[in-house]
């Protein structure tokens, strides 16, 4: 029998999640609050897969990998896998509830990865009763081109958990790196203060947010601009990520740009709500 994983939200990370833990030969339940977000990213996992297997990247047919996501808004049907790689929306309470919950409810062997772009893996470990059975699984968006996976330790991760969460990512074709628990481990300590940066720069009318990203794209060669990834990322995530930096790492420098949260108050998340930086409705 495979293997089955619960992957929790179902958001841009949790879709991309399940689609490659499916197409790795896991069974995999996606589990998030309402059926209509569900099916949404159940469409959208069909399309990935589809353009995937048109590029001839997939070993079997999109239907068949597709028949083994399961999608659910019961948490009871997490009692059964062995693995849940967590991908809620980024906020400390909403995942401490969760992890209790799913806590009380999973097997006593269920490994949990936590998915996290900056919270302390020890501080979401401390309401469970596994701490040895918890780390971080930081995957990278978009999750079925990006091949890295960030792993982190918590206070009490044990090697067995460990290892076997460094197989997972084998398994599911990625490759490795391991950072400290730190407030944004390796990837977000630079990564966020960059776009936060820029948004600063852009506050200060340095350049437009045109010329900005035009700029670090032609002039750096990175594939999207800062303005451009901040959209892809999440206004609202990056915003939540630069307060978990100011906050646990004490220092002015990660302060958030006002101008970043005025962006965020308004809804406008980037991509998936059709409006950031930049407008995506028409
Ligand atoms: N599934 C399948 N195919 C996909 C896809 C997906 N999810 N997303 C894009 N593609 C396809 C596109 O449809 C396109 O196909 P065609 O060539 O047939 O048209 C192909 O991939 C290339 O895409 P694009 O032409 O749109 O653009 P691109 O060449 O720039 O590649 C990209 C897209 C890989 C996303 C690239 O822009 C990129 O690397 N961007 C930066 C991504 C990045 O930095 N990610 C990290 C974000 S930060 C993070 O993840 C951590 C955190 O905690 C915040
Ligand atoms: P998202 O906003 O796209 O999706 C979050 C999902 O979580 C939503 O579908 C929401 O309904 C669901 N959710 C909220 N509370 C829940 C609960 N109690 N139970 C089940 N589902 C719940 O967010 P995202 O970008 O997918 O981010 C998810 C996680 O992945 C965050 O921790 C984020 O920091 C991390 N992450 C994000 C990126 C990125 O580029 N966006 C990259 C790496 C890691």
């Amino acid at each position: 029998m495979n293997e089955k994983i619960g992957v929790a939200g179902c958001g841009l990370m949790g879709s991309g999640i399940a689609q490659v833990a499916a197409t790795s030969g896991f069974d995999v339940v996606l589990f998030d609050l309402e059926e209509d977000v569900l099916k949404k990213a159940l469409s959208k996992i069909e399309a990935s897969l589809k353009k995937l297997s048109e590029k001839g990247k997939l070993k079997e047919e999109p239907s068949k990998i597709l028949s083994r996501i399961r999608i659910s808004t019961d948490l009871n049907n997490f009692k059964e896998v062995q693995y849940v790689i967590e991908a809620i929306t980024e906020n400390e309470k909403i995942k401490l509830d969760f992890y209790r919950k799913i806590d009380a409810l999973c097997g006593q062997e269920t490994i949990f990865a936590s998915n996290t772009s900056s919270i302390s893996i020890t501080k979401l470990a401390s309401v469970t009763k596994r701490g040895d059975k918890m780390a971080g699984m930081h995957f990278m968006n978009p999750v079925p081109l990006m091949i890295l996976v960030e792993l982190i330790r918590g206070e009490k991760t044990g090697d067995v958990a460990f290892q076997k969460i460094q197989g997972l990512c084998k398994k599911m074709g990625k490759e490795t790196i391991v950072a400290k628990d730190r407030a944004g481990f390796a990837i977000n300590r630079i990564l966020v203060p960059m776009i936060n940066e820029a948004v600063w720069a852009l506050q200060d009318g340095v350049a437009t947010i045109e010329d900005f990203d035009k700029g670090l794209k032609l002039g750096c060669n990175m594939p999207m601009g800062p303005f451009e990834l901040a959209d892809f990322v999440g206004l609202d995530t990056a915003y939540a990520i630069c307060e978990v930096l100011h906050r646990d790492l004490k220092d002015e420098k990660y302060k958030p740009c006002p101008l970043l949260k005025e962006y965020v108050d308004k809804g406008w998340y980037g991509r998936k709500s059709g409006r950031g930086f930049y407008d995506y409705r028409t």
